[in-house]
């Protein structure tokens, strides 16, 4: 690849006065960094500087709150209500500028996207009509309207005081000024309700308002829906096109185009699993319709795609969202063509469940010095040792990796012939294709860190103590749980991964014992694939644990496809292939299956434990300590690897 190959995507760009270095925005992502009364932390600051110093052209803020508490749907929102504010924002701007990334800040009040006790208050709304599973909200008056407008104005002025190049006013996904422009909730009949044309009229005057109090060289950005696909009533393209119209004819420098889904299409603005570059044509067709500049975003991740995006006219930026949480140095890497050395973002939607279901400091998946990034450096070992990593799955490579980076002579044991342990087997159903390629982000960098990789090699606990190592890190991986049946085994049950690696030969009727994310992916990838497939949970429900966002088109799409689902059942035995069970009713059922797959879950893997009086440092990571998600795997590699 030659050094022109991102030209465009590395082309400076005005948004009205504010000239950026590069097309790369980092769009708005709330982190739950801040403190509960609205002020921004150390942490908040480490956070955006790391992005700023990473190459981002443009960093726009996360939500921050125009009316502190009733217009914040979390506990820890910034707030630009007061100008006690502006101190912690002046450092927050101070940050990312040392850089040469402009700063914009984000604008928001949640409208009835919140629930009481966050908000301290019954949220409000354009209509009594309730948000996605909130409470039917209060009414705003004209008055109250008006007083919200002179918020917001307010708000511009002290984001303009504390140094911010711009303000982006959001008016996108599922909020207050989203909720008056979309049929779906705006139901009132006066001015700021019916035609497009009134209920457009509360963000115009939002726009007008807060054009006058910053002034006319100060650049003012509009975040708006493109669509709301599977929103009854939802906006339509056509009118967004209008909306985009209007919101630059009232003096806006630029449009951020994402959108908002329902059902199927949940959260299509937000981090849902879409493909990437899906919301690019919303933003082209918006484009078409305006002069200023449009940024696009949705799965924008990879810098080829963002460049195609670019040079094909569709945008005049891209915001890199969840990409810039996994890898905050993504546009240097692709300013130095260093594609490889980017760490991918999963879209596992773990950022979205600590933030918004959690509300807990964000955390990524991949990269474990997400919202810890206050008082974080990577220390080079003051003793260089010799480390032996057993096990190739994501602890044990992001170990070998840390530990190498930090100097020391890493050797990694994989008993078998791949590295990737239960990553090979988690990115093969629907959706999860993503983690292959973090897979192969980790081997390519212990190759180039120089650790030495042993595959096909089981190594024996008398081998490691012959070779004598200054650490051993074992991440072996847990042991399969087999379920409580009496005689499974006659069933010769298969396991999960030996499905999905292809290995078993699957029949035409299968059955899943066990029903969590495991067995419901691989239930899908099954009936994908033209088999009748029955789920089995004793558990009341499937797929606990799931980020509501993907369970809930996880379920449906499992119903839709004809999966046979049980929940709260009791095994009683297996006789010549026939499994019989109580269901939650208490009727006894006899199920056929061809082939039973067990999907139970898995046990801590102790094999190791008699090293531990032999060896001067031995670790125990990842899933062999106690089943995990790729993320503790991560993180306990990391957090051993900067240990030692
Ligand atoms: C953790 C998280 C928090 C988010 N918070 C906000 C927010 O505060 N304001 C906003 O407009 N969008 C928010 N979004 C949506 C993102 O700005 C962006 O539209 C979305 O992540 C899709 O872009 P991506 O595929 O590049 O991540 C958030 C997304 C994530 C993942």
């Amino acid at each position: 690849m030659e050094s022109g190959h991102f030209q465009k995507l590395f082309e400076p760009v005005n948004i009205g006065s504010m000239e950026v270095k590069n097309r790369i925005v980092m769009p708005a992502m709330y982190t739950n960094l801040g403190t509960a009364d609205g002020f921004v932390t150390e942490q908040t600051k480490a956070y955006y500087e790391s992005r700023a110093e990473g190459g981002a052209g443009l960093i726009i803020t996360e939500i921050v709150c125009i009316d502190f508490p009733i217009g914040r749907p979390h506990f820890h929102e910034l707030s630009i209500d007061n100008d006690k504010y502006i101190p912690g924002m002046i450092e927050l701007v101070n940050a990312i500028h040392r850089h040469g990334a402009k700063v914009a800040l984000q604008l928001h009040h949640a409208g009835a996207e919140t629930t009481n006790y966050i908000c301290g208050g019954q949220a409000v709304g354009p209509s009594a009509v309730p948000a996605l599973n909130k409470g039917v909200p209060h009414e705003l008056s004209n008055n109250e309207i008006k007083r919200l407008v002179r918020c917001y104005a307010k708000a511009a002025e002290r984001a303009k005081k504390s140094g911010f190049d711009g303000i982006e006013i959001h008016a996108a996904h599922y909020y207050l000024l989203a909720q008056f422009l979309s049929r779906r909730w705006n139901r009132r009949q006066d001015k700021y309700g019916g035609s497009l044309h009134n209920r457009s009229r509360f963000l115009l005057e939002i726009i007008m308002n807060v054009r006058r109090a910053v002034g006319p060289g100060f650049p003012i950005l509009c975040r708006i829906n493109g669509a709301e696909p599977g929103i009854e009533y939802g906006q339509t393209l056509e009118e967004a096109k209008e909306v985009a119209h209007r919101v630059e004819g009232a003096s806006v420098d630029a449009i951020h185009v994402s959108a908002l889904g329902g059902g199927a299409h949940a959260l299509v603005g937000g981090p849902e699993v879409i493909e990437p570059g899906a919301l690019v044509p919303l933003a082209s067709e918006i484009k078409k319709i305006v002069i200023v500049p449009v940024i696009a975003v949705g799965r924008i991740h990879n810098p080829i795609l963002a460049e195609t995006i670019l040079r094909e006219g569709k945008a005049d930026l891209v915001a890199i969202g969840r990409g810039l949480i996994a890898d905050p140095e993504l546009p240097q890497k692709a300013f130095s063509i260093r594609l490889e050395d980017i760490r991918p973002c999963i879209c596992c939607l773990d950022c979205i469940e600590n933030v918004v279901y959690k509300q807990i400091p964000i955390e990524c998946s991949v990269n474990a010095t997400v919202g810890k990034e206050f008082g974080h450096r990577i220390e080079s070992a003051r003793e260089k040792k010799t480390v032996i990593v057993i096990g190739g799955g994501p602890a044990g490579m992001e170990a070998a990796r840390m530990a190498a980076i930090r100097g020391h002579k890493v050797t990694l044991y994989e008993k078998s012939f791949n590295l990737g342990g239960q990553l090979l087997y988690a990115s093969i159903p629907p959706y999860k294709s993503n983690i292959s390629a973090f897979v192969d982000y980790l081997v390519n960098q212990l190759n180039k860190l120089g650790v030495t990789i042993k595959l096909g090699k089981e190594i024996l606990p008398s081998e490691v103590t012959t070779l004598g190592p200054d650490v051993v890190i074992i991440a072996t991986g847990p042991i399969p749980l087999l379920p409580d049946i009496p005689q499974i085994e006659e069933a010769n049950p298969v396991s999960v991964e030996a499905v999905l690696s292809g290995q078993a030969s699957i029949g035409d009727e299968v059955i899943v014992i066990g029903g969590g994310m495991v067995g419901c992916e691989t239930a899908e990838f099954l009936v994908d694939r033209g088999k009748k497939v029955t789920v089995l949970e004793i558990l009341d429900r499937l797929a606990i644990g799931m980020i509501p966002v993907l369970r809930f088109p996880l379920l449906t799409r499992l119903r839709e496809k004809g999966v046979t689902l049980f929940t709260g059942v009791k095994y009683e035995k297996i006789r010549n292939g026939e499994l019989t069970i109580t269901d939650k009713t208490g009727n006894q059922i006899k199920l056929k299956a061809e082939t039973i797959i067990i999907a139970t879950g898995s046990k801590p893997n102790d094999k190791w434990i008699l090293l531990k009086e032999k060896l001067p440092e031995l670790y125990f990571i990842g899933d062999c300590v106690e089943p995990c998600g790729i993320k503790e795997a991560i993180a306990t590699g990391n957090q051993v690897a900067c240990s030692i």
